[in-house]
């Protein structure tokens, strides 16, 4: 039997604008909204102003709401908004890829300790259903990769500079109008957010909970003109991916701007679209695309999650309970390009090998093998003169 549910929302913005409209425009759900709880009192709202408010209790205390559906910028409030719901024994969809991933083991804990769902469908890729599959479908499949392409913003803006000879600015400033980019872009750019999704990924997929401090995100706002003719000359594209594979008992994730050439399914996954490689013992290799960024995509995925709610649906987080032993590692080598000017020094005893070297008046680079963990302890990720790019399929145990 399918519940009736009345629904109390935190923010209007591209999320809750979408949510309203794919809501309003469903036929199979059998929810309303109470109330929607916004923060500017000034600004103009496309719906009549009986359903704002502007105090959080009229939805936390009111026990006619049994959703909260938080959809706000902020994390640290976000999460104080998802706490006290969960304490009055309120069901929560939330689409805060930081808040969740920044305090998932609390949020684990609430769901039993308060017995109540937390859904969060909407806070990885969007509109490509991956934590229910990997919750459902994968829950007994022994997954040996997690990887893609996780934010959309970024892969808009890689699109354009690529097809269109943007600038990166420009391109960003697209994304930015259209309502892909987060409120602050540089969590975009640097890889912030596809890590933030990473992190969701890894406990529903391994059983992991991670600290977002401990992935490395390498980001691809350091791109320049020459790795563009680089990448163009080798008949590449650059994507920025986000990676987790499961080696023995460990995991190697991170963050990091992939050359990608034609014969890669990532090739053709363009614009603001996402794409999800999942690879199982016994699924073998599967791949998801569909939009990542947006007010209706994600709304679409909100939508589902209080869809699942009117069904009683929660997580149940399968893979921790199979999980033993595994933990994050950085024992992995990779294949990459390092590109940097004629006053930076590198350290090329860091490499295991290198295969190619290219110095010219102003740009130099090495094609080399490194160890993941030895990359990230040179912290050229951190100069701003230097930028790295991963080589396709060349990932080994080091
Ligand atoms: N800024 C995010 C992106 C929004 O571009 O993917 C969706 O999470």
């Amino acid at each position: 039997m399918h519940r009736h549910l009345k629904l109390g929302i935190f923010g209007f913005g591209i999320v809750g604008q979408g949510l309203y409209r794919v809501l309003e425009e469903t036929r199979g759900i059998k929810a309303e909204i109470l109330k929607i709880c916004v923060k500017d009192k000034n600004k103009k709202r496309s719906l009549p102003a009986k359903y704002f408010t502007f105090e959080k209790e009229d939805i936390l205390e009111n026990p006619d709401v049994d959703v909260v559906l938080e959809l706000i910028d902020d994390p640290e409030a976000a999460f104080e908004i998802v706490k006290t719901a969960m304490q009055k024994g309120k069901a929560v969809v939330t689409a805060n890829k930081k808040m969740v991933a920044d305090h998932m083991i609390e949020l684990y804990e609430m769901q039993n300790d308060y017995n109540v769902p937390l859904l969060y469908e909407g806070a990885c890729c969007a509109s490509i259903p991956i934590i229910r599959n990997l919750e459902e479908y994968y829950d007994n499949d022994l997954l040996s990769a997690v990887e893609g392409i996780f934010n959309g913003s970024t892969n808009y803006i890689l699109t354009k500079v690529f097809s269109e000879q943007k600038s990166i600015p420009e391109a960003l400033a697209e994304a930015q109008n259209l309502g892909y980019a987060e409120t602050d872009p540089s969590l975009d750019i640097e890889g912030f957010d596809a890590k933030y999704k990473l992190c969701i990924i890894l406990t529903h997929a391994f059983g992991l909970f991670v600290d977002p401090s401990d992935i490395t995100n390498i980001g691809m706002h350091k791109i320049s003109d020459f790795d563009i003719k680089i990448a163009r000359e080798r008949g590449f594209k650059i994507k920025l991916v986000a990676k987790s594979r499961k080696i023995d008992d460990k995991v190697a994730a991170f963050v990091i701007p992939q050359f990608v050439s034609e014969n890669s399914e990532l090739y053709k996954v363009e614009r603001e679209f996402n794409a999800v490689i999942v690879e199982g013992a016994f699924s073998e290799h599967q791949f998801f695309i569909g939009k990542g960024a947006g007010g209706y995509p994600t709304g679409s995925a909100v939508l589902s999650d209080i869809s699942a709610l009117t069904y009683n649906y929660k997580y149940e987080y399968k893979k921790i309970q199979q999980a033993n032993d595994l933990n994050i590692s950085s024992n992995i080598e990779l294949s990459i390009y390092l590109r940097f000017n004629n006053s930076t020094s590198i350290d090329k005893k860091l490499f295991n090998s290198i295969l190619e070297e290219y110095k010219a008046l102003e740009n130099q680079y090495i094609i080399g093998k490194i160890n993941f963990g030895k990359l990230i302890e040179s912290r050229w990720a951190d100069d701003p003169e230097i930028n790295i790019i991963l080589l396709e399929n060349n990932e080994t145990e080091n």
